[in-house]
């Protein structure tokens, strides 16, 4: 990865190997009525805290970026937080069982980046708690992504409380200028770097349409077009999602 490519992780601390980020900045707080399907997710590790964004696809399965889980182990404490819109206010929260990245995730072009998170116990679905819709493939049109990220620019801020922002989505010519887009990779936002933008802690959260399809997840930007985030193409990887699911949660043993 070029070192003007940052990952729009997460991370309270830094997270990564590298410096990696991930939050709205600008954008308008969102309530948790108005997308019921973001998750938030707690890495606990040895001596960083990171956080990202998932999307609920069933009661026991969220969908995420790979990126997020660069830094884990098996004795990982991950946990995941539902129903609210501002973090402290959280009752529902759900030890995490297992991560499962694509196997061909590339953290170096930041290629493949999704990850499937199991829970240990279900999660009850209702009001506050729904789930996107998965389609094998998507309509062009516009998205609207909502996350924990920062605040500022200099994204020291958090406010832990859930913020939206609408993105564009750009054309496969469009995006090119930003640097080489492999397959499963979709670009959205803004080329005027003043616009709202995903930021710090924004990694994994979910692009989704009007109808609450899940159109993108949150990888990376790089820092010459800062409100331009590349997203990974969930319905490019619609089969992944299904066999995966299938095999996590009906395992033939
Ligand atoms: C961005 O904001 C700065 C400061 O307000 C302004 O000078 C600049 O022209 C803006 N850039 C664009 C592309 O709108
Ligand atoms: C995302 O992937 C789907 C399925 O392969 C495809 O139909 C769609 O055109 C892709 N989206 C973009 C913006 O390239």
């Amino acid at each position: 990865m070029s070192t003007d490519v940052v990952i729009l992780l997460l991370v309270v601390d830094v997270c990564l190997g590298s410096s990696f980020e991930g939050k709205v900045i600008g954008g308008q707080y969102a309530t948790i009525k108005n997308f019921p399907h973001v998750a938030f997710l707690k890495i606990n590790l040895d001596n960083d805290v990171c956080i990202c964004g998932s999307s609920v696809l069933n009661q026991l399965l969220l969908v995420s970026a790979a990126h997020c889980f660069e830094l884990i182990n098996e004795h990982t404490n991950i946990g995941l937080y539902a129903g609210h819109h501002d973090i402290f206010q959280v009752k529902l929260v759900r030890p995490v069982k297992a991560v499962y990245r694509h196997k061909y995730y590339d953290s170096k072009n930041v290629v493949n980046d999704i990850a499937l998170v199991k829970l240990k116990r279900a999660l009850p679905l209702g009001e506050f708690i729904k789930r996107v819709i998965l389609r094998p493939s998507s309509l062009k049109q516009d998205g609207i992504l909502a996350g924990w990220g920062a605040t500022n620019s200099q994204m020291s801020e958090f406010d832990f409380k859930l913020k939206s922002v609408p993105q564009k989505l750009r054309s496969k010519d469009a995006c090119s200028r930003i640097g080489t887009m492999h397959k499963g990779m979709i670009c959205a936002g803004s080329f005027n770097s003043n616009h709202s933008r995903p930021s710090k802690g924004d990694s994994g959260s979910g692009l989704i349409s009007k109808d609450y399809q899940i159109i993108g997840i949150v990888s990376y930007l790089v820092t010459s077009f800062p409100a331009i985030i590349v997203y990974t193409n969930v319905s490019h990887y619609y089969s992944w999602i299904h066999e995966k699911a299938e095999k996590i949660l009906c395992p033939i043993d």
